[in-house]
């Protein structure tokens, strides 16, 4: 934190009308943070914000952080950047430049207030890794130039970019390597795994399992994954990550399948497609460096993560 301010911490949150920013402004302000929620809608809505909206503590600013921002705030999370395969594919030089022009606006702004800056990196920085699970030591197996790219190659160049301006400009820093994440507000047709299984099963349709389901994923609930993030903006200025944050309960794709349909009760029937272009066969995050330098690990099962979810869905999407 910055300044001599006598008021309440002041917040960016960038991406904050998406799914994961939607709950972190909402976090920020039940323990009393000013927010500044910044969007340009493109996968975000008003509609995850709405509850938020009259709340004289929370501000937003459409805009997008491909282009300079002048604010005044004290911290910054930079989450900006469409996460799902089908949204960053629809315009793959768009997401490379939210990414890449949108940290170097962020860093700026943030070396011009000296303010606290977190990046909202992911596991895709880690391609199909060779080695599982993945701690963050791993540099990862990436094809540069594969329809997947412009997310991976665009949030490591972030990374790149949060720590030349830590060496370079002493700028204080935390980059988070945010593992699948789930919960209420996630986007019904993202094509993600956990969303569209759900709507499937809600609608009765077969659920899609690519190649034979037995490639594997960890899922973190949304609230789990909240906490880490602001236990990482909060830790001390010399931890400054990269730190993976996620849930390490792996699960085949044939499970979350059975899961989902057995909670939704529904009569589905499990569906094989072919695998997608270097889609990763295995992903777990190894959270030892949160476990010991955030006392951080994640706490809502699966099961109970799911039920949260699918009611959400439920009563937005289907009802
Ligand atoms: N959800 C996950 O499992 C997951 C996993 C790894 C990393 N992440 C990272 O976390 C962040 C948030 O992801 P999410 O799941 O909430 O996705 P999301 O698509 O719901 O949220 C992203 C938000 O950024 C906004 N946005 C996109 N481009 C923008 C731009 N140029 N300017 C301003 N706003 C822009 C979108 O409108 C949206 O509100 C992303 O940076 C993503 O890469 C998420």
């Amino acid at each position: 934190m910055t300044g001599i301010r006598s008021y309440n911490r002041r917040v960016l949150v960038t991406g904050g009308a998406g799914f994961l920013g939607s709950h972190l402004c909402e976090r920020l302000i039940a323990r009393g943070d000013e927010v500044v929620c910044v969007d340009n809608y493109f996968t975000g809505s008003r509609r995850n914000i709405a509850h938020l909206l009259g709340n004289p503590n929370f501000e937003t600013i459409r805009h997008d952080v491909t282009f300079p921002l002048y604010v005044e705030v004290d911290q910054i999370f930079n989450l900006a950047c469409p996460a799902s395969p089908v949204h960053y594919q629809h315009d793959p030089v768009q997401t490379t430049k939210t990414s890449v022009h949108g940290a170097i606006n962020m860093l700026g702004l943030a070396k011009r207030l000296n303010a606290r800056i977190l990046q909202a990196s992911t596991s895709e920085v880690y391609g199909d890794p060779a080695i599982h699970p993945q701690p963050e030591e791993y540099w990862g197996n990436v094809n540069p130039i594969g329809p997947r790219s412009c997310y991976d190659e665009g949030k490591r160049c972030a990374e790149t970019l949060f720590f030349d301006y830590h060496r370079q400009h002493n700028l204080p820093i935390k980059v988070m390597r945010i593992f699948n994440t789930y919960g209420p507000r996630m986007h019904p047709n993202d094509g993600r795994v956990v969303s569209n299984f759900i709507m499937q099963a809600l609608k009765g349709e077969p659920i899609t399992v690519y190649g034979d389901g037995s490639q594997t994923r960890s899922f973190c609930y949304v609230d789990d994954l909240i906490e880490g993030m602001i236990r990482l903006m909060d830790s001390p200025a010399e931890v400054t990550g990269p730190i993976n944050i996620g849930n390490p309960g792996e699960f085949t794709m044939l499970e979350l399948a059975e899961h989902v349909v057995a909670l939704t009760g529904s009569r589905s029937t499990i569906e094989h497609r072919p695998l997608p272009q270097d889609d990763p066969k295995q992903r777990r995050p190894d959270i030892t460096k949160a476990k010991s330098l955030l006392e951080w690990e994640p706490t809502i099962p699966l099961r109970d993560g799911l039920e949260r979810t699918i009611h959400y869905f439920r009563s937005h999407f289907v009802d």
